[in-house]
């Protein structure tokens, strides 16, 4: 299979949205980060994929389908910098987060860590995990804004696990969401094997966007999503499992291949639609063909930079309180000022975010952080800086309308 119709001459911008993406007409997206966005031709590689299992279910299913998985678990390891006997694809993070966690077997007294700044559907998983176990706890690390340092974020993990030597796993950020802080990962991952301490890696953001050797950094496990910044189809993530782990991990579905090796297992969790982790080889060759990592950042993480400061000025609002390092290259978070129409619950931030979207047809993620709302912005190869001063406008009016009510 060929990636067919994708023009890589294109500047990045309009022009790109225009050639290589099928958004609807009429609406603004600044929000790649919650669902990512699939280009044309990836789009269409997989249409070709369903038609080919369409045509002969039983060739696609017995032959062909576990060759592609394994092309495209090569280019995924390749683009991660990883043995792929060690890398699996799963639906989305919050599998890759529940398979490790709901594999791992404990004895009372064990304690999975979560922070305040973990996404709550694995805050969630921590906490359900340990209640299927007697005598199990999880625990959240409170980490509140400011964030001064870096140093900072690895003293409080220091402390807990100096104060709690149960600790059995330890769920670490690459970046946090909706905050979108970029975490001292490395640091950390040394700091949970320093305390005998399983450093099991939430890198939903990640791929694409941070630049990950997954072999150097030495996680216990990770996972994360190739739908996000990857330009992968939904759902399509990865599952890196350390090779000493790989006895007691099995798929949260149990298949034919349970006894098998880790990818077997993981192809076959009954009969699925494989067609968005096969596009995952042509989705990487995409990435790679408009410029790569460095092309790709260099122009997503200027624009962030950009609009951010834009949108401060505009509408004299405060950026979240954390050093430059650990800001994200392609979000940015801004604090919204407290408005009588808009509580700051989820409630306020979903009808926030409704109106934004069907009075201007912008997509932009508020949400409450330490009990205020937040605008987060995303930025992509699609995505130009006119884009964020109009949403900047249209910000302020609303403010200013809150103002007058
Ligand atoms: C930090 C973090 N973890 C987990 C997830 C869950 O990703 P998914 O819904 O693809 O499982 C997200 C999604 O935005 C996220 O930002």
């Amino acid at each position: 299979m060929e990636l067919e119709g994708l023009n890589d001459a294109v500047e990045f911008g309009a022009e790109m949205r225009e050639e290589n993406f099928s958004f609807q007409e009429g609406e603004t997206f600044l929000n790649h980060g919650s669902y990512g966005s699939v280009p044309k031709c990836v789009q269409q590689v997989r249409r070709r994929f369903l038609d080919e299992m369409s045509r002969h279910p039983d060739d696609w299913y017995r032959r062909n389908v576990y060759k592609y998985w394994q092309e495209s678990q090569k280019a995924a390891a390749d683009f991660m910098h990883c043995d792929p006997k060690d890398l699996v694809f799963v639906e989305n993070a919050t599998t890759g987060i529940n398979t490790i966690l709901k594999s791992c077997r404990y004895k009372a007294g064990d304690i999975l860590l979560y922070t305040t700044l973990t996404y709550k559907a694995i805050a969630y998983t921590c906490q359900a995990t340990a209640e299927l176990y007697e005598g199990v706890k999880s625990a959240e690390l409170d980490i509140q804004f400011p964030i001064a340092s870096e140093d900072e974020i690895c003293e409080k993990y220091e402390d807990f696990f100096k104060s709690n030597p149960e600790t059995k796993i330890a769920v670490l950020d690459a970046i946090t969401s909706p905050s979108a802080v970029v975490m001292p990962l490395k640091r950390l991952i040394t700091l949970c094997h320093r305390y005998g301490v399983l450093a099991v890696v939430d890198g939903a953001h990640a791929p694409g966007l941070l630049p990950v050797n997954l072999t150097e950094l030495g996680a216990d496990a990770f996972t994360g999503n190739f739908h996000k910044w990857v330009y992968t189809p939904r759902s399509c993530a990865i599952l890196h499992v350390k090779r000493e782990h790989h006895s007691w991990v099995h798929p949260l579905v149990t298949s034919w291949n349970q006894h098998l090796t880790l990818d077997e297992q993981f192809f076959l969790v009954g009969t699925i639609d494989h067609t968005a982790y096969v596009s995952a080889k042509y989705a990487v060759e995409f990435y790679q063909r408009i410029g790569g990592m460095d092309k790709i950042i260099g122009y997503t993480s200027k624009l962030a930079s950009e609009a951010h400061e834009y949108i401060l000025k505009k509408l004299k609002a405060e950026p979240l309180q954390i050093p430059q390092s650990m800001e994200s290259p392609t979000m940015r978070v801004i604090q919204l000022p407290d408005l009588s129409q808009y509580p700051c619950t989820r409630e306020g931030s979903i009808a926030f975010h409704t109106d934004i979207r069907y009075k201007y047809n912008i997509q932009c993620a508020i949400e409450v952080i330490q009990g205020h709302l937040h605008l987060r912005i995303s930025t992509q190869v699609y995505n130009t800086l006119e884009e964020y001063k109009r949403l900047a406008d249209c910000l302020l009016e609303v403010i200013q309308a809150d103002k007058k009510n």
